[in-house]
């Protein structure tokens, strides 16, 4: 078990130029609509919401002064600007395929001024650190158990693993860039409930619209959907000892090490390593 970052971790951005299926299939996982629209879901939030971590550590930039760190800020933020635009180009199929994407995002860009507003850098950044290790647990997951993703259209697959990767790569920047400069762990724990809330909010609302659109919300889909999610071996089930972490008094992501697996994926990724 780490208790800090690993030495020598080099977080360097990779260019996907995903080759997506244009039109997108339908129900791209597995033929089945609530997997894919949960997927889609989340989709929808990474370009507002992945400008909005990149913003928050990028203004606590100069205030770094560990060179390893300052070259991993600027490993995170050139990743996170890849998946940026390569989710942007995915909502955009979502959208030819005649989902109300605009209708979505509207409110996440609405919330994330008010953040900007009204909360202090400190606050923003928690809020980025509660939901870097959101996605830290879930790609952890993606990548440990290829099940999640076996049935899934071959180049969405591509797509979704190149991102679980780096952000299992950068899944402690913001992390020890808010100790750096704040270090406050209630304020942690805080930003995580809050941000927990409004995550499974949103994406819960996106997977309602788009399987709505599809003619699909009724009771069984929405039972079917709930049981992969939250039943046995379901995947937001078995996310919950990962996620509870959070709340210990000396949680680091690099606590859970799965670097091994990291460099096991980061191995089929190479050729898209921008140098
Ligand atoms: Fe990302
Ligand atoms: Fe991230």
């Amino acid at each position: 078990m780490l208790s800090s970052t690993p030495d020598h971790l080099d977080i360097r951005p990779r260019r996907l130029n995903a080759a997506l299926p244009d039109p997108l299939p339908r129900w791209w996982l597995g033929n089945d609509p609530f997997r894919t629209h949960f997927f889609n879901a989340m989709s929808v939030l990474f370009p507002d919401g992945e400008q909005f971590f990149i913003d928050s550590v990028r203004h606590f930039r100069d205030r770094v002064t560990d060179p390893a760190l300052a070259q991993q800020i600027r490993g995170f933020i050139g990743q996170e600007a890849h998946h940026s635009r390569e989710h942007i180009e995915y909502n955009q199929r979502l959208r030819d395929l005649g989902y109300d994407i605009d209708a979505l995002e509207r409110p996440v860009r609405q919330r994330i001024r008010w953040i900007h507003k009204n909360f202090s850098p400190e606050r923003q950044l928690a809020a980025t650190v509660a939901l870097e290790h959101f996605t830290a647990i879930m790609a952890d997951t993606v990548l440990r158990h290829p099940h999640w993703l076996a049935d899934a259209d071959p180049e969405m697959r591509r797509l979704w693993r190149w991102h679980a990767l780096e952000e299992t790569e950068h899944k402690s920047v913001a992390f020890d860039v808010y100790m750096q400069v704040c270090g406050d762990r209630r304020m942690l724990r805080r930003a995580m409930r809050l941000s927990t809330f409004f995550f499974l909010r949103d994406v819960t609302i996106g997977t309602l619209s788009m399987l709505r659109r599809d003619g699909q919300l009724n009771l069984r889909t929405w039972w079917r959907g709930m049981r992969w999610l939250w039943g046995k071996g379901g995947f937001f089930r078995h996310l919950l000892g990962a996620y509870r972490d959070f709340f210990r008094r000396d949680f680091h992501p690099w606590k859970h090490d799965n670097s091994a697996l990291m460099h096991q994926v980061a191995s089929e990724y190479s050729d898209a390593l921008v140098r």
